[in-house]
């Protein structure tokens, strides 16, 4: 059966996105955090997963305010890189596992979570920034990636109880794959920012950093912080932190820490990185 390898909750912060793109690891404003990611990529180099379920959320670029899905599995053979206004990011094709992911819609709308399926899709930056930040600039991609969609663009976003639930649904159907495929799960966003208005540039480390560790330690504790919490003290974009709720779901309870890298600033966020495996072999 297939088998999850790994699980990697990455910030999918543009700005970083465009610092690999024009290659300025040495710009003394980026050499610290790229000297930080730097053994995530090692550890990915050795895990090697053939297939990256990548957990990101849309914005505004293969959904608009007329069509708002919680919850879309993309399960084309090949998902376009968005244009976001300053024409795609020069990064390779993102191809997918259309089979595998028809088996999870099929196990995980049968397992009740009603998902939206979606046939074609482009991908933006939070899917392509976390792909980047663990793989750099390949020629291609060493994986293939099936993007799972979540909306926390729009009121109301899935609680996090329903995020970590949707994890679980999401580790059986991969463990119900026949093939022998090595699987990554990220949960992509956050940490803490708010891009707008009088909290504009808020940054929280110490409800990050809380975060982090109960995300590790206490999934079902931190599966409870509601919209209020996270509003308050990470900021309105701060709500991205349910998708690592769906990457820790898919985990055991028991995980070891393999990794965890925070930064400040990369942009107007708090930028964390956590990669995690089983604890049981
Ligand atoms: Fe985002």
């Amino acid at each position: 059966m297939a088998r999850i390898v790994a699980g990697v909750g990455c910030s999918h912060v543009p700005a970083v996105g465009v610092a690999i793109d024009k290659d300025r690891h040495d710009d003394p404003y980026w050499a610290p955090y790229f000297a930080k990611i730097a053994p995530a990529r090692e550890w990915m180099r050795d895990i090697a997963p053939d297939v990256c379920i990548v957990v990101y959320n849309d914005h505004a670029s293969a959904f608009s305010l007329e069509v708002i899905p919680t919850f879309a599995l993309g399960l084309a053979a090949g998902f376009p890189v968005a244009d976001e206004g300053y024409g795609p990011r020069p990064v390779p094709p993102v191809v997918g596992h259309p089979e595998l992911a028809w088996h999870l819609a099929e196990s995980l709308i049968l397992d009740e979570f009603d998902l939206t399926l979606v046939n074609e899709m482009a991908v933006d930056h939070g899917l392509t920034v976390p792909l980047s930040v663990l793989f750099g600039r390949p020629s291609a991609w060493p994986c293939k990636v099936i993007p799972l969609c979540v909306n926390v663009i729009q009121y109301p976003p899935p609680t996090g109880r329903r995020c970590h639930r949707l994890g679980r649904a999401l580790r059986r159907a991969v463990d119900a794959w026949p093939g022998d495929e090595r699987v990554a799960v990220l949960g992509t966003g956050g940490m803490s920012h708010q891009l707008h208005g009088q909290r504009a540039g808020l940054i929280n480390t110490d409800f990050d950093d809380a975060f982090l560790d109960g995300l590790v330690a206490d999934p079902g504790k931190v599966a409870e912080i509601g919209h209020t919490e996270y509003l308050r003290e990470a900021g309105a974009e701060g709500i991205e932190l349910v998708m690592w709720l769906v990457m820790r779901g898919a985990l055991d309870p028991e995980v070891n820490e393999v990794y965890r890298a925070t930064h400040v600033p990369t942009s107007n966020t708090h930028n964390g990185l956590l990669l995690l495996e089983n604890a049981a072999p």
